[in-house]
């Protein structure tokens, strides 16, 4: 019997990539598409909202910060390319790491890959959920507050806004968003008056169930299946639908970048490095870690090998050119935003809104929500697409239950019960818990993917040093080992209790390994090639 390091043979793989008919997936994406994808997932809450901590965090610097972040992903990327062009196949890093490290090795990338496609979605139907709930008080519509959270951060929300209002009171010179105004409101919000908690209750005014106010958010569950089911019906229809909201979202960073140019004051990057970068390196990695999150979602392009036309010259181009496209347009917002408004008053909910409106540019402020809203909902449509492909392609190893995650649905041609389940666990998982600690396991989970894929094109080279690579990673081992360096320091810079998190994460994954996929791995039972 094969050992738990069983790796698949680069011919079974082979095989896998030429099957046709109507239970394999639809090859239908040209070039176009497949960056129109990578935009799709990358461009969302990263740059509309988390620009504005990485603000605060690195100065003016964020503009490296933005860089930093950006050169981890691109040697990630470059890694990434060589593989999803070599082994056009569904899975991603969960096939290179089968290829390369072995199953077990495979199947923890599979697992935490769950962390960044699923559980990033969950993340981002929640801030779908908000911008939306500022999208309808454009129109002066309001939406109850225990409708449009969990029951946890609605009444978190709840005392927020009691005490926002009764700090606004006391200090009417307070400037709402800074690093002060925050400071204050946390203070007053760990220790409530018994007033202002009876406040905030009235205000959720929430139905109860056995006494127990209910919280439940809607728009992240109403998104999360209206998504679901745009992409059980078909991966034309799915990329269609992206690629027109890609246009718009990238049209309302352009607006950005053109509007905000003017009003950049050049006095407010600084005049020398200690006032572009007031906490020196150490503030520019801490916000390259925490904007990291912005680039998320460009790997995601790889998980639909199987559907690109020709994936050996586009998956490449898929991943580079949208990392690319979107790292300019980052560093070119940071410049924007860090030069319109000076950094300690850059706003930490809505950066980019506020900064319009404290210029009194209302209408543009409504553009950018409008943008923000649809940025998130492609980054939701891509991160579940990626989650459906990589649990596709693990039901077809027999890691997980084959009839269910592998059934291609005859007529739409997408693994529609897999998707169907991995959008109904971010629909519920986005409604009623609180997701921000979720949030920071998506960094950690994808950045060892990136680490563990940087690692696999070393060890492919080694092994199989004359095998036809279409696309090749340049100056290996130098690329690969820079991507294992940057994205390691990102991981590090995340901190004990995230480490943690991905800790507990992968423990679970085990014990569904050696409950279920080890017994019934079509690697481990001889049906499919495998080598030592
Ligand atoms: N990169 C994606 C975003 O910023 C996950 O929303």
């Amino acid at each position: 019997m094969p050992t738990i390091f069983a790796k698949k043979s680069m011919e079974a793989l082979m095989e896998e990539s030429h099957e046709h008919g109507s239970h394999s997936l639809e090859r239908s994406l040209g070039p176009f598409a497949l960056t129109a994808l990578g935009i799709g997932a990358v461009i969302g809450a990263g740059i509309f909202v988390l620009s504005g901590l990485g603000a605060q965090t690195a100065g003016p610097a964020l503009m490296l910060a933005f860089v930093l972040s950006g050169l981890g992903c691109a040697f990630a990327g470059l890694c990434y390319a060589e593989f999803a062009a070599m082994i056009p196949l569904a899975g991603s890093a969960y096939t290179y790491a089968y290829a390369t490290l072995g199953e077990l090795f495979a199947w923890i990338i599979g697992w935490d890959l769950t962390l960044e496609y699923a559980m990033g979605a969950s993340t981002v139907s929640s801030g779908w959920s908000n911008t939306f709930v500022e999208f309808l008080a454009i129109f002066h519509l309001k939406f109850p507050l225990w409708l449009a959270y969990d029951h946890w951060t609605g009444l978190k929300k709840a005392y927020e806004i009691v005490a926002r209002q009764e700090l606004m009171a006391a200090h009417p010179d307070f400037v709402s968003g800074t690093k002060v105004f925050s400071d204050a409101l946390s203070a007053l919000m760990s220790h409530p008056s018994p007033a202002l908690t009876a406040a905030a209750h009235a205000l959720l005014n929430a139905p109860k169930i056995g006494g127990v106010e209910i919280g439940f958010n809607l728009p992240a569950f109403l998104i999360a299946l209206v998504i679901t089911a745009v992409l059980v019906i078909g991966i034309k229809e799915s990329a269609n639908f992206n690629a027109g909201i890609v246009v718009l979202k990238v049209a309302v960073v352009l607006f950005v970048l053109g509007l905000g140019s003017h009003y950049v004051n050049r006095a407010n990057w600084g005049q020398d490095w200690h006032t572009f970068a007031p906490f020196g390196v150490g503030g520019i990695g801490l916000a390259a870690g925490l904007v990291f999150f912005s680039y998320i979602g460009f790997d995601a392009v790889s998980t639909t090998a199987q559907e690109a036309k020709n994936p050996q010259r586009d998956m490449p181009i898929g991943m580079i050119l949208s990392l690319a496209i979107c790292t300019l347009l980052y560093i070119g917002v940071a410049a924007v935003l860090t030069g319109m408004v000076y950094w300690p008053q850059v706003n930490v909910e809505a950066p980019i809104v506020r900064a319009f409106l404290d210029r009194g540019l209302n209408t543009a402020a409504n553009v950018v929500t409008i943008g923000s809203l649809a940025g998130l909902t492609s980054v939701m449509l891509v991160m579940l697409l990626g989650q459906s492909r990589v649990l596709y392609s693990m039901a077809k190893d027999g890691l997980l239950p084959r009839g269910f995650f592998g059934d291609v649905h005859p007529r739409f041609r997408t693994p529609w019960k897999g998707t169907i389940l991995a959008g109904m666990l971010a629909a519920v998982v986005g409604s009623v818990t609180p997701i921000d600690d979720i949030g920071k396991m998506v960094n950690i989970g994808t950045l060892f993917a990136f680490v563990i894929v940087c690692i696999s094109v070393i060890v492919l080279r080694r092994k199989d040093p004359n095998r036809h690579r279409p696309f090749r990673t340049p100056f290996v081992p130098a690329i690969p080992i820079l991507g294992i360096l940057f994205n390691g320091y990102m991981m590090y810079e995340l901190g004990r209790a995230n480490w943690i998190r991905l800790i507990v994460w992968l423990l679970i994954g085990l014990c569904v390994y050696f409950g279920y996929s080890r017994k019934h791995s079509r690697v481990q039972q001889g049906l499919t090639k495998s080598f030592e």
